[in-house]
């Protein structure tokens, strides 16, 4: 079976591509320090436990198993920790990225897709975000993206490795089979927190900003089914070892929805209303952040088919309600 190295691959979406790519026919190997992922959730293939920061570590893993190619997970993704402590960030973000790529060189392998994020465009006010759209990451998490995909450009100039960088836009939802989820702590996101406050595990949510230039004055964002973002990874895989050149792909549904429309969405779904208050402007958050998802369609052959707001929230209720009371949620 063909072997592919995920880093990051005990993570929330790094879990949900790793079933994807079993489906497939592929192998993963999970190369990951349980910082923030969790070994339960490493079900298709070995977990090689380690540190990009270790570079004898993940020259051994590479040199062992010799993967076709690799994707690339494993990051701290905090937005507000990055801004209080930007060298944690570019510590294990970028030098952990050279690592794993001078590992890959070292052994022959020539793909690496990189899991980046729509963040890299800053404050963009285009209403569809095309790749072509000027990047200018307002952050240091957006820059440790950026300056990786920069560093893959070099590489791939130097070494012949090619990339695929794909910006996701709000991973969201669950494994429709409940095998895996999301589980994060702290945890930060939207959805997860609206659907804690409605079934009444939590304080009440706080709404960032209420007089955003969006028609109900909440943030706009484009939620996307980590089903969805798990297929995507597959198809960028299988498009690299058929000899794909590197190639930049946005990923969301396409379309956008604010913040109160999901806490509706989330009401209605749960069956209780999220107990919600007015909160002020969360500092660097964009009014409205869509993709224009015409590449990615094209390129890789793929469509968001589970990303309908209603889906992403009853799977994510279906992952909370069986396993916040494990402790996995
Ligand atoms: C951010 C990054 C994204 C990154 C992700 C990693 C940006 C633009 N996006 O997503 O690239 O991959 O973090 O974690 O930097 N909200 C509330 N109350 C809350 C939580 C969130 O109102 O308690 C609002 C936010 O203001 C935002 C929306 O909900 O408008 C989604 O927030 P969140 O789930 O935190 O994701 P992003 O910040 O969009």
């Amino acid at each position: 079976m063909t072997k592919i190295l995920v880093t990051g691959g005990a993570g929330y979406v790094g879990s949900h591509a790793c079933k994807a790519l079993a489906a497939a026919g592929y192998e993963p190997v999970v190369f990951d320090n349980l910082c923030a992922g969790h070994d339960w959730a490493v079900k298709w293939g070995p977990l090689e436990e380690g540190d990009l920061l270790d570079r004898d570590r993940i020259a051994a893993v590479i040199g062992a198993h010799k993967p076709a190619g690799a994707i690339h997970f494993a990051s701290f993704a905090y937005v507000g920790e990055s801004v209080t402590d930007p060298g944690k960030y570019w510590r294990n973000n970028v030098t952990g990225a050279i690592n794993l790529c001078d590992a890959l060189v070292a052994a022959d392998t020539k793909a690496i897709v990189f899991s980046s994020s729509c963040t890299v465009y800053g404050l963009t006010e285009a209403a569809f975000i095309s790749e072509a759209e000027p990047v200018a990451p307002i952050n240091p998490y957006g820059n440790t993206k950026r300056a990786i995909e920069i560093m893959l450009a070099d590489f791939e100039t130097a070494t012949g490795m090619r990339n695929t960088v794909l910006r996701y836009f709000n991973a969201a939802g669950c494994d429709a089979d409940g095998e895996i989820g999301e589980v994060h702590d702290p945890e930060t996101h939207l959805m997860p927190l609206a659907i804690a406050a409605a079934a009444g595990d939590r304080d009440a949510l706080k709404i960032f900003g209420t007089d955003y230039p969006t028609p109900d004055g909440t943030c706009i964002r484009d939620y996307i089914h980590v089903t969805d973002l798990a297929d995507a990874h597959v198809r960028a895989v299988q498009r690299m070892l058929d000899g794909g050149a590197s190639d930049v792909f946005n990923l969301g549904a396409g379309a956008g929805y604010s913040v109160c429309e999901v806490i509706d969405a989330v009401g209605r779904i749960v069956g209780n209303p999220v107990q919600a208050i007015e909160d002020g402007r969360r500092a660097g958050d964009p009014a409205r952040l869509v993709a224009d998802i015409a590449h990615a369609q094209q390129g890789l052959g793929w469509q968001p088919v589970h990303s309908s707001l209603d889906n992403i929230v009853s799977t994510a209720w279906n992952w909370y309600r069986a396993h916040a009371a494990a402790g996995q949620a």
